[in-house]
């Protein structure tokens, strides 16, 4: 039997197969196996089994070539095989052109910083910074602070109570009477606490802020010092040509009492809609020690003299930052927190 173009075209077919091998991919490299070295009907298989039946030369011919042709698909197969092994394995390329992840920074709050700030003027004006309990009892709360039960303020409608007798404290006044109580004048602290009125949320309220108290008791210590203290703190913290007023006020356990404005830092004094065209924001409430509250916590009220103060941080930060709504600055949206990350 003539060697027949059939002969050839398998012959072609399986030197294709040769050249695929060395770039296909896993499932192509099987598929080759099966249909050019398959035993049963690969052509490589059917083309040996037709030896046979050829002459001699052809024959010779033929398989020489035929096995050659094996030889190199099974050692393409073999590699390939190999180099997608290796391929697998090895780590991926780098791709420089992704995105970075955002690494976030630590941020001291707004709050937290301006508290800092606040502590520290007073540092230098020679105030020790402490803290106190948020669950407080009525008694320090209210009755040793001259706060009578009936007063409106002791009144349940203000006050978060967490059970007889014990609520959440309405403001860091009472650390007045336990700093009191266990210390004789000279007295000087600042109280920074969070502090909490069942109020709810408005730009301006929040049921949850922070305070910070200031008490000075030692003797001799007058109104003037009180004023001299107060403009001082106004003065470093805000700046030299903030202008301070005070206003006749009342709390029961100071006498006399009195709000602190500070001139508006917006409009510096001109009128606009933080001050509601008053040229002046509320800054803290304060006033001399009631001689009532020195007898509640056991200090000589004919020796001594003193005044507290306290004011609300959130305001002061606010103003600070130009932050309009008090409620940002308990969202923790970090679209804001961002911005005060160093
Ligand atoms: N405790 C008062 C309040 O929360 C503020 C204040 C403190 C007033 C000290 C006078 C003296 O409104």
């Amino acid at each position: 039997m003539p060697q027949t173009p059939a002969h050839q075209e398998q012959l072609d077919a399986v030197a294709h197969a040769v050249d695929r091998a060395s770039r296909a991919d896993a499932a192509t490299l099987a598929q080759l196996k099966t249909e050019i070295l398959g035993r049963k009907a690969g052509t490589l298989t059917l083309i040996l089994r037709s030896l046979a039946g050829l002459p001699s030369e052809e024959r010779r011919a033929i398989g020489a070539r035929a096995n050659q042709l094996k030889r190199a698909l099974e050692e393409a197969i073999a590699q390939r095989e190999l180099a997608l092994q290796q391929e697998a394995r090895a780590p991926k390329a780098l791709d420089w052109t992704m995105p970075s992840r955002p690494v976030w920074r630590g941020a001291v709050h707004p709050v937290n910083a301006v508290t800092d700030e606040i502590c520290e003027v007073f540092r230098t004006l020679g105030f020790t910074r402490v803290t106190g309990p948020e669950a407080e009892t009525e008694d320090y709360n209210f009755t040793k602070l001259n706060i009578g039960l009936d007063h409106p303020a002791a009144d349940e409608h203000d006050t978060f109570y967490l059970g007889p007798g014990v609520l959440l404290r309405t403001h860091t006044s009472p650390m007045q009477a336990r700093v009191m109580e266990q210390y004789q004048p000279p007295i000087r602290i600042v109280v920074p606490g969070r502090v909490y009125r069942r109020d709810a949320f408005d730009p301006s309220h929040s049921p949850v802020f922070e305070q910070i108290e200031g008490l000075a008791v030692d003797e001799g210590i007058s109104f003037v010092d009180f004023k001299a203290a107060i403009d001082t703190f106004v003065k470093l913290f805000f700046s030299r040509d903030t202008a301070v007023r005070f206003r006749p006020s009342f709390f029961p356990f100071t006498e006399p009492s009195a709000e602190v404005d500070a001139q508006c830092q917006m409009c510096r004094g001109s009128g606009c809609s933080t001050c509601k065209q008053t040229g002046w924001l509320e800054i803290m409430g304060a006033g001399m020690v009631h001689p009532a509250v020195f007898e509640n916590c056991g200090i000589d009220p004919e020796r001594y003299t003193g005044y507290a103060f306290g004011m609300g941080v959130e305001r002061i930060a606010m103003l600070r930052h130009g932050i309009p709504d008090i409620r940002l600055l308990w969202e923790n949206d970090m679209r804001l927190l961002s911005q005060f990350s160093e």
